[in-house]
């Protein structure tokens, strides 16, 4: 009976570790524990680079704490054989991904931050991820720039009437996810940067939702 127990004890422990997958460590994990080389040298928190229990300024969800982006258009992707209609620029705006771009379209600081902790603004290191003003940097894979013309469609309506339009899309089980598996999110409905990546886990590489081996990610919405 205690062998058994002690066997149900590392059964879990195993499936713990192997699942227990956090954005703690992780490239985004700005914190002096983090996984970027120009991470914090004195901020300990790792949520405080994105959230706050208490806003002071700013509004935009969920509980968010990086100054936004004021860059006013990035615009929008377009093709003769786009079936949508309801791509919206998210220039100016507060949504999702918005959230994103705040940190990736390098025109803000990563460290600038709307309530922060009692040790004012963090320290960043410099001249690796980072310049030296804390931006992403401009020579970075990661640093996409203000136009989002070239970049997969996002901020726009993925229904059934999108999938029939279309002819090779998967039909959303619901306004909030696209697989049966809840493994691909919508945000009431739309179609957002995190709809394909998750900021907290980084298990798949690139943060995506999915790994994308076999193009499984694309073929989780696209029936090609
Ligand atoms: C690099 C930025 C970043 C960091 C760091 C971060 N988050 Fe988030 N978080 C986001 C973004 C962007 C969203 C909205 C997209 C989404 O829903 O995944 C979000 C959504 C959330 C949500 C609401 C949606 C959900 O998944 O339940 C919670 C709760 C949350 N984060 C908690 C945390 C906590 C706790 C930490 C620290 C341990 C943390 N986050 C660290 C960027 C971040
Ligand atoms: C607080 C700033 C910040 C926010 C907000 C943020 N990121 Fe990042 N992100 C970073 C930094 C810094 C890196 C690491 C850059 C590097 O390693 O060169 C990074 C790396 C990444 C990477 C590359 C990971 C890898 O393994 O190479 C992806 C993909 C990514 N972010 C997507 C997102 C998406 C999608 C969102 C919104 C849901 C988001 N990020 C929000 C700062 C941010
Ligand atoms: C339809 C799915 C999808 C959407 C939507 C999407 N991405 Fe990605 N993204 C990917 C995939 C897949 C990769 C990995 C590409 C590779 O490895 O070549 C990636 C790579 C990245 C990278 C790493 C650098 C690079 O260019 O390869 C960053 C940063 C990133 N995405 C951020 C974002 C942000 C911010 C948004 C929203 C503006 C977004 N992504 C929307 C699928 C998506
Ligand atoms: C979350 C669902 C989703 C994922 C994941 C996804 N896509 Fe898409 N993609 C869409 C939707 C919806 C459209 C808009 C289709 C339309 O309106 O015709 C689209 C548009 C496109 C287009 C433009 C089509 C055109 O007519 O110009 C291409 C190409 C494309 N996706 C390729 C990919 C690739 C490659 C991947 C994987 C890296 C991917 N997509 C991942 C949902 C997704």
């Amino acid at each position: 009976m205690k062998k058994l127990a002690a066997l149900f004890a590392i059964t879990i422990f195993l499936c713990t570790s192997v699942s227990a997958q956090s954005v703690v460590a992780s490239k985004h994990d700005l914190s002096t524990g983090g996984g970027i080389t120009n991470k914090s040298t004195n901020e300990t928190q790792v949520c405080i680079f994105c959230h706050t229990p208490h806003q002071k300024t700013l509004t935009a969800k969920p509980l968010w704490n990086k100054t936004l982006s004021a860059q006013a258009t990035y615009g929008t992707y377009t093709s003769t054989s786009l079936n949508t209609t309801t791509v919206v620029d998210i220039g100016g705006g507060t949504g999702v991904s918005n959230l994103c771009m705040s940190c990736h379209d390098g025109t803000v600081a990563v460290n600038s931050l709307d309530n922060k902790s009692s040790l004012g603004p963090p320290a960043m290191g410099s001249a690796t991820e980072l310049d030296a003003t804390g931006k992403i940097s401009s020579t970075n894979d990661n640093n996409m720039g203000v136009n989002l013309s070239n970049d997969h469609p996002i901020n726009f309506t993925y229904d059934a009437a999108l999938a029939t339009a279309d002819g090779a899309l998967k039909t959303p089980v619901s306004a909030s996810y696209v697989d049966a598996a809840h493994a691909v999110p919508l945000y009431t409905g739309s179609l957002q940067c995190a709809s394909c990546h998750n900021p907290h886990n980084n298990a798949q590489g690139t943060f995506l939702r999915v790994s994308n081996a076999g193009s499984a990610l694309c073929i989780t919405c696209h029936t090609k």
